[in-house]
């Protein structure tokens, strides 16, 4: 199974600032999304909480947003702070989660400056983020995106990620989110490109 739809595959960039590139990449990955929640509800059941749990979330690079609806929808009591950079994405998140309006914020930030956690709040119990921080392509940037992830995190804090681990590889990535500080990392691969990480603040 591949998320990366065939442009993605050929072009190897995106234009997320364009709202006409947006609306055609959703376009083309709306058609996976009933390919990616379960995938998605998977990733969540690493998450250690109550599902009644009144917990806090945080999407990084929440897109479009079903990542948050998937969490909104397994959490019914969670709120979430979508954070992305990205201006059109949010015109089109706000739309599809207009009916959880009451338990949802949005933060506008860019990941590359490792001031985004100044504006994004918290702390949170958990992080989610799906098919995003390989965007950074560097690898100093996305470990330094972890670190950003365990600095807005809670003491009992968990951070859930599926993304593409080609950059470096799976073991790179999970070595990154331990210098970050995480105590426990664990990495399922699910394809030759993706790969579901879950770090944890404690060791336990
Ligand atoms: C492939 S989409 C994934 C969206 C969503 N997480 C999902 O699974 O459908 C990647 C998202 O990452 C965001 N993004 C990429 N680079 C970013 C950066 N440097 N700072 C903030 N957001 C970024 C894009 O705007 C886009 O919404």
């Amino acid at each position: 199974m591949s998320w990366a739809p065939e442009r993605e595959r050929q072009r190897g960039h995106h234009d997320w600032h364009s709202a006409t590139y947006v609306d055609e990449w959703i376009t083309s990955d709306v058609t996976r999304d009933n390919e990616r929640r379960p995938m998605l509800r998977e990733m969540l059941k690493l998450a250690p909480f109550a599902s009644d749990a009144p917990i806090e979330v945080l999407d990084i690079g929440a897109g479009y947003g079903v990542v948050s609806e998937v969490v909104l929808q397994t959490f019914p009591n969670a709120r979430v702070t979508l954070q992305d950079y990205s201006a059109p994405m949010f015109e089109q998140s706000q739309r599809r989660l207009a009916a959880y309006a009451d338990r949802i914020r949005y933060v506008q930030s860019d990941l590359a400056s490792p001031a985004w956690t100044e504006t994004t709040g918290g702390p949170f119990d958990l992080a989610v983020s799906a098919i995003c921080i390989h965007n950074l392509r560097e690898p100093e940037l996305m470990a330094s995106v972890y670190a950003g992830v365990r600095r807005v995190l809670r003491p009992d804090g968990v951070f859930l990620d599926a993304d593409y681990v080609r950059n470096g590889g799976l073991q790179a990535h999970l070595d990154w989110l331990r210098t970050a500080g995480f105590a426990r990392v664990v990495g399922d691969p699910k394809d030759e490109r993706l790969a579901v990480m879950a770090a944890y603040v404690n060791a336990h």
